[in-house]
């Protein structure tokens, strides 16, 4: 292993997962301490960054476990300074929180609409606000923004409110790299395609109309996979490698960038 990352503090929003297996956040906490790095491991659940943690630790790696909602600015705050306590600083924010709610325009509430802006918004923006004075002090960092795909294409099934959040941080991030790019901040978005993660399971179910035991996964896996120029669904390590690299300085000219991780999806009709 080359230890692109070693000695750099990483803080993960949403580095446990909502399921069983491997989530994207689950998986790049992982990834970044194998190659070095010291990870502020958080999450809304605390079980679900601790697991995360634990296969750290047995690997050993340097991890802490922060419980915090990305969508509190005094949590933000809290665990900015949590990481800054741990680590004297911080190298790398990796914003992988979102979530998802399948609905069109006609069958979105309002409730539901406000619901997912708020947190898929302030996923991003409340941890850079806070992360970025650490960063301008030190004169370096990168930032990375998990977007998606669904932000940009119409993938078949109605998420309006996910999708416009998604979309939203490309705009965001372009911003805020334009912004810092001087002071040697960088920030860069990876929109993930048809991702096998507990999430996408979770998607799977509410857009089908059937309970979790009448869906066949590995049919719908196959029909997913058909669509997709490289012919299978990516992986949460497909994600993680990437964020790899917009964490390293491998990428250290790369800034205001969308890298779609998704198997050539974006290129299809
Ligand atoms: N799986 C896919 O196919 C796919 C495709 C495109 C984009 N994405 C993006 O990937 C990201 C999620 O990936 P994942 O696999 O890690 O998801 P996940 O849902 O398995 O894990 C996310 C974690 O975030 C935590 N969380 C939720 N709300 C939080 C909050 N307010 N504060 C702190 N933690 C919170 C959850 O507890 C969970 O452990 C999302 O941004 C999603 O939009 C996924």
């Amino acid at each position: 292993m080359s230890r692109r990352l070693e000695g750099k503090s990483v803080l993960v929003t949403g580095a446990g997962s909502m399921g069983p297996g491997w989530g994207n956040g689950k998986a790049a906490a992982v990834l970044f301490a194998r190659e070095g790095a010291k990870v502020l491991a958080v999450d809304l659940n605390k079980a679900a960054a601790e697991e995360t943690a634990e296969i750290i630790r047995g690997e050993g790696g340097r991890v802490e476990v922060f419980a915090g909602n990305v969508t509190d600015e005094g949590s933000v705050k809290s665990m900015v300074a949590a990481c800054v306590d741990a680590f004297g600083g911080i190298d790398v924010l990796h914003n992988n929180v979102g979530i998802l709610k399948a609905g069109s325009p006609l069958d979105t509430t309002v409730e539901d609409w406000d619901r997912i802006l708020n947190i898929n918004t302030k996923a991003f923006f409340l941890p850079c606000k806070h992360a970025l004075p650490q960063m301008l002090k030190r004169g370096a960092g990168s930032i990375i923004n998990i977007s998606s795909i669904s932000g940009f294409r119409n993938l078949g099934a109605p998420y309006i409110a996910y999708n416009t959040s998604k979309g939203s941080v490309v705009s965001f991030t372009r911003n805020l790299a334009a912004t810092y790019a001087a002071q040697g901040v960088r920030a860069n978005s990876i929109l993930p395609g048809i991702i096998d993660t507990p999430m996408a399971r979770d998607a799977t179910i509410q857009t089908s109309g059937k309970s979790e035991a009448e869906i066949d996964f590995d049919a719908v896996a196959k029909t997913r996979a058909a669509r997709i120029p490289m012919k299978r669904t990516g992986t949460a390590w497909d994600i993680a490698q990437a964020a790899l690299f917009l964490a390293s300085d491998d990428s250290a000219y790369i800034t205001g960038s969308e890298i779609y991780v998704d198997g050539g999806l974006n290129c299809t009709a």
